[in-house]
C-alpha cells in the first residue's frame, strides 16, 4: 500500500479492542455478524482479534478470514504482541483472507518499559526490529504499534518507528493507549513523526486512541490535518475503559466537514470526492447490530447513533426544521440509513420474506437458527400486531447469541407476585444431558426469585452486576428487552433477551448470561495488553524467526 492512500483509511478493531470492553466478550456467530456487516459498511481493514489469546479466538479469526476475506473484502488483521509465537499464530489464523495483516506491537513510554516489560530501550529497539522483521516473513502487510505512543519521549519514539519501518512494517500506528492527550499534543506527535524519521515516506501513519478524556475522535481529526492516513476505531466507540475513537464521529465528521479536511489531503476544498469507503447509510445498522450482540447500549445523546442524535424536542427547533431543515441539521438522518422505525412485517408474512428482511439488516442466519428465529416471530406476530426493524432485531440477536456451547435451555418459567404474597418463582432448566432440573425460590421480587432458582440449579457463584431492561418498540404490547451482566472470578459476562413478558425476558437473558459464564470460565483467554511478553523461546525450533 502507498505511503499516502489518498484517502483515509477506517480500521475497525471493533472485534479486537471493542471486544476488551468489559462484559462485551461475543461468540463466534455473533464475531461472523459483525465482520460480514463491517464489510458492507465498508470499511477498509477488520482487525477481527487477537488469535495467540485462545483457541477459540485464534478460531473466529481464521473463520473471518476465511468468510470475509475476499480479494474485494476488507484486509483481515490479527493483532499479536512482538513475541513469536504470537506472531506465527496471527499469520496462520489470517492466511485464508485474500489479504492479510499482521499488527505487532510493544510499549515504547519508559512507565511501560520499567513497569511493564521491564525492558530497556535498546532491548525494545532490538525486538521491535526482530519481530517485524519476522512478521514481514510471513506476510507483506505489517503494522507495527508503538503501545503508549502518546507519553512516549519523541525521540525515543521516532527511533523506534524508524527501526521498524527499515525491518519492513508497511503501516505505523500512534496509540494514545491512555487517552491523555489533548488534540493539539496529538496532532504535533504526528507532525513531528513526518518530519523526524528518515524513512516515514515508506508507511501509512495510523492513529489509534482511547476515550478517558473524551478526545479521542477530536484527536483523531488533528491528526488527519498533520499526515495520519489510517484510523483505528470502533462502533459506537466500545473498547477498554472509556472506549476508542468512534467509527461513525470519524466518519461523519470527515464527511460533513469535507470542505474543512479536503485541502490537508492536497484536494481542492470543494472536491465532492468522498474522504472514506465507508457507505454511511450502513453506519445505522451496523451500530444497532454491534449493540444488540454485546448487549453495550448506546447512549441516547450519543452523536450520529444515539436515538435522540436527530430527535428535534423544543419547540423553536421543530418550527425551524419545518420551515427549512438546515436550520437546525447538519445531517440528513438518511445519510446514516435512519428510516422510520417502518412495519416491517406481520403475521402472515412466510419464511423467505422474513429471511430477506433479516439479511436486509445484517443477519444472516444458518437454516436451523432461522428456523427457530421463525418460530419465535411467529408466536411474536400472535401477541403483537405490528412487527418492526427493532422487534426482528431482538429476536434474532438473542438467536445468535444462544449459540455458545450451550449448557441450559430455559424450559419455563412461572411466577407469583403481587400485592399481599411473597414472589415466588419456579423455574425449569434442560441440561446439556437432556435432563430436565426444577427450582423454586422465594425472592424480593419476580425477577429477583427467578434469578434465586436460576443460581440454584446452576450452581456456581456469580453476582449480578447490571439488570436493565428497556421496551424495544412503542405501545402497551411492546417487548421488553432485558441485559444481565453477572461477574465470575473478576469477568464479565453478559446476556440478553426480549419479551412482551419482561420477567421471561429476565429468566431467558439470565440463562443466556450463565451460559457465557460456564463456556467462558473454561477457556481463559490471555489479554494482549496485560498479559507478559513471552520470550523467543516459547516457538518450537523450526518456527523461531530468523535472526
Ligand atoms: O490502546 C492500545 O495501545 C492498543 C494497541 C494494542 C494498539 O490497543
Ligand atoms: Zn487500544
Amino acid at each position: 500500500m502507498a505511503r499516502d492512500p489518498g484517502r483515509v483509511l477506517i480500521f475497525d478493531t471493533t472485534l479486537r479492542d471493542g471486544e476488551q470492553s468489559p462484559g462485551a466478550s461475543l461468540n463466534l456467530e455473533e464475531k461472523l455478524a459483525i465482520a460480514q456487516q463491517l464489510s458492507r459498511l465498508g470499511v477498509d481493514i477488520i482487525e477481527a482479534g487477537f488469535p495467540f489469546a485462545s483457541p477459540g479466538d485464534f478460531n473466529a479469526v481464521q473463520r473471518i478470514a476465511e468468510s470475509v476475506g475476499s480479494a474485494e473484502g476488507p484486509i483481515i488483521c490479527g493483532l499479536a504482541r512482538a513475541a513469536a509465537g504470537d506472531i506465527k499464530a496471527c499469520a496462520d489464523a489470517v492466511a485464508p483472507a485474500a489479504r492479510r495483516r499482521i499488527h505487532t506491537f510493544i510499549a515504547t513510554s519508559d512507565i511501560h518499559l520499567e513497569h511493564k516489560l521491564r525492558k530497556s530501550r535498546a532491548e525494545v529497539l532490538a525486538i521491535t526490529a526482530e519481530m517485524v522483521d519476522y512478521a514481514r516473513s510471513l506476510v507483506d502487510d505489517v503494522e507495527f504499534s508503538c503501545e503508549d505512543a502518546g507519553r512516549s519521549d519523541p525521540e525515543f519514539l521516532y527511533e523506534v518507528i524508524e527501526a521498524a519501518i527499515r525491518a519492513g512494517a508497511t503501516t505505523i500506528n500512534i496509540p494514545d493507549t491512555v487517552g491523555y492527550a489533548t488534540p493539539a499534543e496529538f496532532g504535533a506527535l504526528i507532525a513531528g513523526i513526518n518530519a523526524q524519521v528518515p524513512s516515514i515516506e515508506q508507511a501509512v501513519i495510523s492513529v489509534h486512541g482511547h476515550n478517558d478524556l473524551g478526545l479521542a475522535v477530536a484527536n483523531f481529526l488533528e491528526a488527519v490535518k498533520h499526515g495520519a492516513r489510517q484510523l483505528e476505531c470502533t462502533i459506537n466507540g466500545i473498547g477498554e475503559r472509556a472506549g476508542n475513537a468512534s467509527l461513525e464521529e470519524l466518519v461523519m465528521a470527515l464527511h460533513v466537514r469535507r470542505r474543512y479536511f479536503n485541502p490537508f489531503l492536497g484536494r481542492p476544498a470543494d472536491s465532492s470526492e468522498p474522504l472514506t469507503g465507508v457507505r454511511t447509510e450502513e453506519i445505522t445498522k451496523t451500530s444497532r447490530l454491534v449493540s444488540n450482540l454485546t448487549g453495550m447500549a448506546v447512549q441516547p445523546n450519543k452523536a450520529i447513533v444515539g436515538a435522540n442524535a436527530f430527535a428535534h424536542e423544543s419547540g423553536i427547533h421543530q418550527d425551524g426544521v419545518l420551515k427549512h431543515r438546515l436550520t437546525y441539521e447538519i445531517i440528513d438522518a438518511r445519510t446514516v440509513g435512519l428510516t422510520d422505525n417502518r412495519i416491517s412485517l406481520g403475521k402472515l408474512s412466510g419464511r423467505s420474506a422474513f429471511r430477506a428482511r433479516l439479511e436486509e439488516l445484517g443477519y444472516e442466519l444458518s437454516r436451523d437458527d432461522l428456523d427457530d428465529a421463525f418460530t419465535r416471530f411467529k408466536e411474536l406476530a400472535d401477541r403483537k400486531r405490528e412487527i418492526t426493524d427493532r422487534d426482528l432485531e431482538a429476536i434474532v440477536s438473542e438467536q445468535v447469541q444462544q449459540n455458545d456451547q450451550v449448557q441450559y435451555t430455559l424450559r419455563s418459567v412461572q411466577v407469583s407476585c403481587g400485592t399481599g404474597v411473597q414472589p415466588t418463582a419456579t423455574v425449569t432448566l434442560i441440561n446439556a444431558d437432556g435432563a430436565e432440573l426444577t427450582e423454586a425460590a422465594i425472592g424480593t421480587g419476580p425477577v429477583d426469585a427467578v434469578c434465586q432458582a436460576l443460581n440454584r440449579l446452576a450452581q456456581v457463584p456469580n453476582e449480578l452486576v447490571e439488570f436493565s431492561v428497556k421496551s424495544v418498540t412503542e405501545g402497551i404490547d411492546a417487548m421488553g428487552e432485558v441485559t444481565i451482566r453477572l461477574r465470575h472470578q473478576g469477568a464479565l459476562y453478559s446476556g440478553h433477551a426480549a419479551d412482551t413478558d419482561v420477567v421471561v425476558a429476565a429468566a431467558q437473558a439470565f440463562v443466556n448470561a450463565l451460559n457465557r459464564l460456564l463456556a467462558g470460565s473454561q477457556t481463559l483467554a490471555l489479554h494482549p495488553q496485560r498479559a507478559p511478553l513471552p520470550v523467543l523461546g516459547d516457538l518450537p525450533l523450526a518456527e523461531r524467526p530468523r535472526v
